[in-house]
């Protein structure tokens, strides 16, 4: 039966994505899963196949199905401890379901597949979207959201276009996610930077940029932000939209990790100024599968019309395939218990991360510490180059990123490294950790210098 196919290899997920069933160990017999799901063997065999197939399981004929072992499946790849990639967690996405989905998408939606469609979005996924925002906090009708090719569109089209309030520049937190440092950058857009550190930011500076600076939208990453990890106070949200009214400035928040919230008192922006002061973003790439290219964004009624005008010629439409699977998605209840498993998976690896940088870094160096989110940032000390240590780290296959391009010019700093979790097992994540303090002890004894450590490693 489809369901009970579905059911075990998604329960199987679970218990490997929460460490109960580890690497190498026995799975149940086929008899065993097919009483316990009340199934044939057929149907547990099959699910088994599939889990085979993701190179999550292995079988031993006459023996049984066991979990594989990377450690010891044969591979002429050496092993890498990934902290760089930022896309979700691999082990843990729900491949064979959403594959139903676009499956059915197909069927569904074919008369629109053989069109141009509603440069605004299927309907049905913006009333399904519309749904699922409240329980983010953001309230609005479906007439508001317009369904984009991921979120970094929003933010391309969002810095090229006129606003209502007839102003011209873009202020940024500092440091900044990259891929809007580099669309600002290619558009050539008067772009002006205010500090950011846990501590947030500097309310009276803001104000002070806000009223002499001709500040079109400030944009904001206010959850687990990229690359600190830092999220905002509710009293420090509701401040910034309240002098965002004052000046008159449009807030374009980007609020790529809401899911992941633990806390669930915390408020978007978007929540203290529903009316349209603040253009709320949604991505669905990190927490579901960034090669869908679909986000969302919550535009005021004032912008709707010069909004299309350029989404239209940028690419007409969304991908109306993709729109219609996480439609059908959404509608089945699947998204609500993906994000239920994933919050817990990336808070635990968050805290692994946390838990090591505690017990191994030095005290001189620093870091971030969110409560949950993909990013972790490490302050190195200033006699530290965060280039050359990422450089020897990767002579070792530990991937991290040097963060200096989420800096604009004016601000360069070469003293931080950004963390991932994503990606990385959770197993090597102290490894990892003690390659980096390694690799930081060389570079201070050999005065910072990646020519006199290089042959140590
Ligand atoms: C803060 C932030 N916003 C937006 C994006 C772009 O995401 P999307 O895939 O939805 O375009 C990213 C991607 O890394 C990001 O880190």
């Amino acid at each position: 039966m489809q369901t009970k196919y579905l059911e075990i290899i998604k329960d199987i997920k679970t218990q490997l994505a929460k460490g109960i069933l580890t690497t190498g160990s026995k799975l149940p017999s086929v008899r065993q899963l097919a009483q316990q799901f009340s199934c044939s063997k057929n149907t547990v065999i099959r699910a088994y196949n599939e889990l085979e197939k993701e190179h999550l399981i292995f079988s031993i004929p006459k023996s049984g199905y066991y979990v594989v072992n990377k450690a010891t499946q044969p591979s002429t790849q050496p092993q890498i401890i990934d902290f760089l990639s930022a896309g979700p967690d691999k082990r843990i996405m729900p491949y064979i379901e959403f594959q139903h989905c676009i499956n059915q998408a197909i069927d569904t939606y074919k008369e629109e597949l053989f069109s141009y469609n509603d440069q605004q979005g299927l309907s049905s996924l913006r009333v399904q979207l519309a749904k699922y925002l409240q329980g983010l906090q953001v309230f609005t009708n479906p007439e508001r959201l317009f369904i984009v090719s991921g979120s970094q569109q929003a933010l391309h089209l969002l810095a090229s276009m006129p606003f209502p309030n007839g102003k011209h520049n873009i202020l940024v937190e500092q440091p900044t996610y990259f891929g809007f440092i580099e669309s600002v950058r290619l558009q050539q857009a008067t772009t002006f930077g205010i500090d950011l550190t846990m501590e947030g930011i500097d309310l009276e500076q803001l104000e002070y940029i806000f009223r002499n600076n001709d500040i079109k939208f400030f944009y904001i990453v206010p959850r687990f932000h990229n690359p600190l990890g830092h999220s905002y106070t509710n009293d420090e949200k509701k401040r910034i939209v309240e002098l965002a009214e004052k000046y008159n400035v449009y807030i374009v928040e980007d609020d790529f990790l809401g899911d992941l919230d633990p806390n669930t008192k915390s408020d978007p922006l978007f929540a203290y100024n529903p009316s349209g002061r603040v253009i709320y973003i949604k991505s669905f790439s990190k927490v579901f599968l960034p090669g869908l290219r679909v986000g969302v964004v919550v535009l005021p009624a004032l912008m709707i019309n010069d909004f299309s005008r350029y989404k239209f010629s940028a690419d007409f439409n969304s991908s109306v395939l993709s729109q219609g699977a996480l439609d059908i998605y959404l509608k089945s209840g699947m998204f609500n218990s993906h994000i239920k498993a994933i919050k817990e998976l990336y808070s635990r690896k968050m805290n692994a991360l946390q838990i090591a940088c505690e017990a191994l870094l030095p005290s001189h160096t620093f870091f971030t510490k969110p409560t949950s989110g993909f990013y972790l940032s490490i302050i190195l000390p200033a006699h530290i180059s965060a280039k050359q240590l990422v450089h020897l780290l990767h002579e070792k296959n530990i991937w991290m990123d040097d963060a200096a391009r989420m800096f604009l010019p004016a601000y360069q700093q070469d003293h931080l490294i950004r963390l991932s979790i994503s990606q990385v097992d959770e197993h090597l994540i102290e490894e990892g950790m003690k390659e980096l303090v390694y690799c930081l002890s060389l570079l201070e004894r050999h005065k910072n210098s990646y020519k006199n450590v290089h042959h140590l490693l």
